[in-house]
């Protein structure tokens, strides 16, 4: 049976009961695909930085030595305490409790990273956050996606079709200069301007952990 979409009033009662519902601390998978995240993050020091949907901060905790300022934002006020225990003594990191779309930080960025976000949101939400990304990126600025592509039966939108979505947007107001592929997920890199980078795409390599073909996002813990 289809479980109900989760929206952030289900995410906020998800960490009230796991604190870290998809192991994000010590999955081998999660840190690949940190780790492929942070190269479509290329090599450059960012000004600022906007993470949107950070949970307990652990994708806060790489990006955060990129940037000179980052701020990384969830809806999840749980989540969110997590996070500044975890990472709060950060001088260059604030945290805000923010709902997407409507809580998108004013301001402009150098760089934008969303990752596992675009598909809890509906249709409508999906364009107004997207457009809301490409409004807020400063010239010269980066916006990496990273979503799942496998179904699961609590997003709002398929997953690949929210990452493709978001891909074909961006690709149409900016130069994608990183596309990572593999049947698990896809990540990307969008540049505004016209610095010069070459696209890099690369397909498919395995993460040394053999992931399930059949279940490719790990369940929540307890759910
Ligand atoms: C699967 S986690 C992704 C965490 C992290 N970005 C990553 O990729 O590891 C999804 C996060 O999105 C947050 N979230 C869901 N809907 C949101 C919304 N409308 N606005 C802000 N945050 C939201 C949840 O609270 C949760 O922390």
């Amino acid at each position: 049976m289809r479980r109900a979409v989760i929206d952030p009033e289900g995410f906020e009662r998800l960490f009230r009961e796991t604190i870290d519902p998809w192991n994000y601390e010590a999955s081998d998978f999660e840190a690949f695909k940190r780790g492929i995240l942070l190269r479509a993050c290329g090599t450059r020091l960012y000004g600022r930085g906007l993470e949107l949907a950070c949970a307990i901060g652990e994708t806060t905790r790489v990006l955060a030595p990129r940037c000179l300022r980052l701020v990384a934002l969830d809806a999840s006020p749980t989540a969110l305490d997590e996070a500044v225990r975890r990472l709060g003594g950060r001088p260059n990191v604030t945290f805000r409790l923010a709902r997407l779309p409507s809580g998108m930080p004013g301001g402009s960025y150098d760089l934008i990273v969303a990752s596992e976000i675009l598909y809890y949101l509906s249709p409508n939400d999906l364009r107004r956050l997207t457009a809301s990304m490409i409004r807020a990126l400063a010239p010269g600025g980066r916006i990496v996606i990273v979503h799942h592509l496998c179904d699961f039966d609590d997003a709002a939108i398929r997953p690949r079709a929210a990452q493709s979505y978001a891909f074909h947007r961006l690709s149409a107001r900016m130069r994608c200069v990183y596309s990572y592929q593999t049947r698990w997920f896809q990540a990307a890199a969008f540049v505004k301007g016209d610095g010069k980078v070459s696209v890099r795409a690369i397909s498919g390599a395995a993460p040394r952990k053999r992931i399930s073909t059949t279940s490719c996002r790990p369940k929540p813990a307890g759910r």
